[in-house]
C-alpha cells in the first residue's frame, strides 16, 4: 500500500528574502520541489503524500502574498492535471473550500474528478487547513469511535513519516490526529531547495527506526548491545 508521507513545506519565504526576491519566488521555487517530489514518490514506495500547502492561519498574512499562493495553486490544478492523470497520481484536497474563490474551488473539484481512478500515489494538498477544525468538524458531523473520525478526516492511512522542512521544530496545527505515531523528521534546508536525495536519506532512517507503537521492545535490541 505503500508510505504516508506527510510534509510541512516551510522555508519557502525565508529562502526569497535570502536571495533579495519576494516571497512570492520563494513560493514558485517550492511549487517546482513538489512536481520532482511527485516524480519520485511512487518509486520510493510512498504510497500517500500530503502536503501542506496553506494553513488556516495563513489567511494573516498580507493579501498580496495570499493571493499570489492561490494564484500558484491555481497555476499547478491547471497545469499538471494531466501530468497526474499519466503518473496514476490521485489528487484530493483536504481543508475547508468555503473561504476560496469559487474558481479555485471547481479547479480542485475537476482536479479530483480527472484523477479519481488513479492509483500509483494519493496526492493530498492541505489548503486552508487547519487540524483542530478538522477534529471539530469530524466531532460536529458525530464521529464517535477512531475508524469514523479517520473517515471523517478524509480516510487515509496513518501518517508514517512527517517531515517538516525550514528549521522550525512545530506541527502547526497540521494532521494531530493522523500523526500520534508518525516518525518525526526535520531538516533546516528549505522547501525550495529539498531534493529527492534528502528525501530518500529520511527515508533509509525511518526504516531503520524501531516503531513500537507502545508496545515493549523486542528482546533482540537489547541482546544487540
Ligand atoms: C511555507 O513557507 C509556505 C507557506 C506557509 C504557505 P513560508 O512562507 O512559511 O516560509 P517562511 O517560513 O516564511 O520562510
Ligand atoms: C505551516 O507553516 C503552514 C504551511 C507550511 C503551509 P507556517 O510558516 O505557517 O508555520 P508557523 O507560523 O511558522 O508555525
Ligand atoms: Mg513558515
Amino acid at each position: 500500500m505503500g508510505l504516508h508521507v506527510a510534509i510541512i513545506m516551510d522555508g519557502n519565504g525565508r529562502w526569497a528574502t535570502a536571495r533579495r526576491m519576494p516571497r512570492i519566488a520563494g513560493h514558485r521555487a517550492g511549487a517546482a520541489t513538489v512536481r520532482r517530489v511527485i516524480e519520485e514518490a511512487p518509486a520510493m514506495g510512498i504510497g500517500t503524500l500530503t502536503l501542506y500547502a496553506f494553513s488556516s492561519d495563513n489567511w494573516k498574512r498580507p493579501v498580496e502574498e495570499v493571493t499570489g499562493l492561490f494564484m500558484l495553486l491555481g497555476e499547478f490544478l491547471e497545469r499538471e492535471t494531466r501530468a497526474l492523470v499519466e503518473k496514476g497520481v490521485r489528487f484530493s484536497a483536504i481543508g475547508r473550500r468555503d473561504r476560496l474563490d469559487a474558481r479555485l474551488v471547481r479547479m480542485i473539484e475537476e482536479t479530483e474528478a480527472a484523477t479519481v481512478g488513479c492509483g500509483t500515489l494519493h496526492l493530498r494538498v492541505a489548503i486552508d487547513y487547519s487540524s483542530r477544525d478538522a477534529l471539530l468538524a469530524a466531532a460536529r458531523d458525530g464521529a464517535s469511535t477512531r475508524e469514523e473520525v479517520s473517515a471523517l478526516l478524509g480516510g487515509a492511512p496513518d501518517v508514517d513519516v512527517l517531515i517538516r522542512t525550514g528549521g522550525e521544530k512545530r506541527l502547526s496545527d497540521f494532521l494531530l490526529w493522523e500523526s500520534a505515531y508518525a516518525e518525526l523528521f526535520f531538516t533546516a534546508t528549505a522547501w525550495p531547495d529539498f531534493s529527492n536525495g534528502e528525501l530518500g536519506r529520511i527515508l533509509e532512517e525511518f526504516r531503520s527506526r524501531d516503531r513500537r507503537f507502545g508496545a515493549a521492545p523486542a528482546v533482540a535490541a537489547f541482546a544487540l548491545r
